[in-house]
């Protein structure tokens, strides 16, 4: 893998600025934030007076606990434009968040958020390696999720060339890598594999396409992942957070040169980790629920929003401005299986391990009598042929959970291809336990 470091005088210059330099802009910008959203929005109006606090009580970046939280179901109660710190008409873009049922929760961004948004983002892939006059294949889905455009925008304005291909068609992604010859790829993980796959059903070598950089996200991903991927296209694998109700991608972003956490562009966007069950602020270290609070947007300032994700902050190591951990999942996603407690990721990362199997997995959750069952979805590899092999593959691997997540699950070992591809983010988790 080519060493891509970017240059140092290519960084903006608060990303290696001092600690205090930070605080210092975090603390004249989280201010008028809230007096922003204090004196534009009823909701927050309410909020704050309601738990007896007024933007002039905030004199540190500490103060901030003293406000209450914002959850999805503000957005939700508010829907469509009740959060909206401007007049509709300064509203340039819509976009919403990536639920499949029910009506979406809206975010807005005025003309000023848009360029935010889009010098976050090309950040985020300055730190992933990718430079101006770069291929970026953008593979995120384009619509009302944050990902295809967020991403495309944020290419454009590091000076790169973009090609718009959005999810889906996979044979054609191929094609289009074989004869445009990217650099980077945008893309969520899952899909990856896909591609992946696509390639090796070709006949085509991974290690010989252009590609040298993948930025992954929009769901949870492993270290063993990464490992998988980048040993398959020769190629440095980081990732991308972020979320709609905060702005879209480019939150926080791996640096290639230490791919050990992202780090979180502070300038924009103030982050704690809380104690999900008392709400209390976590020391740093300690793994807690991620809160943004937004500092410069205009649209849809947001205060202390609960992600839902499940992480932890870190100092500072390529980049002067704190890391988070990868996101081992979220709260929503956790799994309780007789007591205890199971993250997809905790699964993704025992089947990498696993001889035999293929990356491709789904969990479903089924009830026998009154007790919780586990029943994970894998696929053999096209050369792990035969019963005894596939057998001892998955005894492997759920042996490998026993030992590991400390749980007994079902492993059913299918065919190749047989295990539902993701055309954007994975559906990892089906649970039946209502029905039976
Ligand atoms: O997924 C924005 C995005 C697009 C991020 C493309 C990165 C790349 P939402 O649809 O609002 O926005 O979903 C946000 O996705 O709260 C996390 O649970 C999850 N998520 C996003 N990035 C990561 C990541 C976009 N790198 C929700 N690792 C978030 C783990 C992630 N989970």
């Amino acid at each position: 893998m080519k060493d891509l470091t970017p240059r140092r005088e290519d960084l903006d210059p608060i990303e290696i600025a001092s600690r205090d330099e930070i605080s210092a802009l975090q603390l004249e910008r989280m201010k008028k934030t809230l007096k922003h959203a204090y004196d534009n929005v009823p909701f927050y109006k309410q909020r704050f007076d309601e738990a007896g606090v007024h933007p002039d009580d905030l004199t540190s970046l500490k103060d901030l606990a003293k406000f209450p939280f914002t959850y999805k179901q503000d957005l939700r109660n508010n829907y469509p434009f009740g959060l909206f710190a401007v007049p509709r008409e300064q509203i340039a873009r819509l976009h919403g968040s990536s639920g499949t049922t029910g009506k979406p929760t809206v975010v807005g961004y005025t003309k000023n958020d848009l360029d935010v948004w889009a010098t976050v983002v090309a950040r985020s892939l300055r730190a992933s390696g990718t430079r101006p006059g770069d291929i970026v294949h953008n593979a995120y889905g384009y619509g009302l999720f944050t990902g295809g455009l967020g991403a495309h925008a944020g290419a454009e304005k590091l000076g790169c060339t973009v090609v718009p291909v959005s999810g889906g068609m996979t044979s054609r992604q191929v094609l289009l890598i074989e004869d445009f010859k990217p650099t980077t790829i945008m893309v969520t993980p899952s899909y990856m594999l896909n591609i992946l796959e696509e390639y090796q059903r070709e006949g085509l070598d991974p290690r010989k396409s252009s590609l040298q950089v993948g930025v992954f996200g929009a769901e949870p991903w492993t270290n063993a992942m990464r490992k998988e991927v980048e040993d398959a296209f020769d190629m440095h694998a980081v990732d991308i957070y972020g979320l709609s109700e905060v702005i879209g991608p480019g939150v926080a972003n791996e640096c290639v040169e230490t791919k050990d956490g992202l780090h979180i562009w502070e300038d924009h966007f103030y982050p704690e980790i809380i104690n999900p069950e008392t709400g209390e602020v976590c020391e740093e270290g300690e793994l807690g629920e991620l809160v943004f609070t937004s500092l410069t947007k205009e649209a849809l300032p947001i205060i202390r929003y609960r992600t839902r994700d499940l992480t932890r902050l870190l100092p500072g190591t390529a980049r002067s401005m704190r890391r988070m951990e990868k996101i081992t999942g979220r709260s929503d996603d956790m799994i309780i299986l007789r007591g205890v407690n199971v993250f997809p990721t905790q699964i993704e990362e025992q089947l990498l391990a696993t001889d035999g199997l293929s990356p491709h997995f789904q969990i479903e959750l089924f009830k026998k009598g009154r007790m919780d069952g586990m029943r994970i979805h894998v696929e053999a590899m096209p050369d792990t042929a035969g019963e005894d092999a596939r057998n001892m593959a998955a005894h492997h691997f759920s042996k490998r959970i026993k030992d590991t997540v400390g749980i007994s699950a079902q492993v059913i070992v299918a065919e190749p291809g047989s295990v539902e591809r993701s055309q954007g983010k994975a559906k990892r988790v089906v649970d039946n336990r209502a029905g039976d």
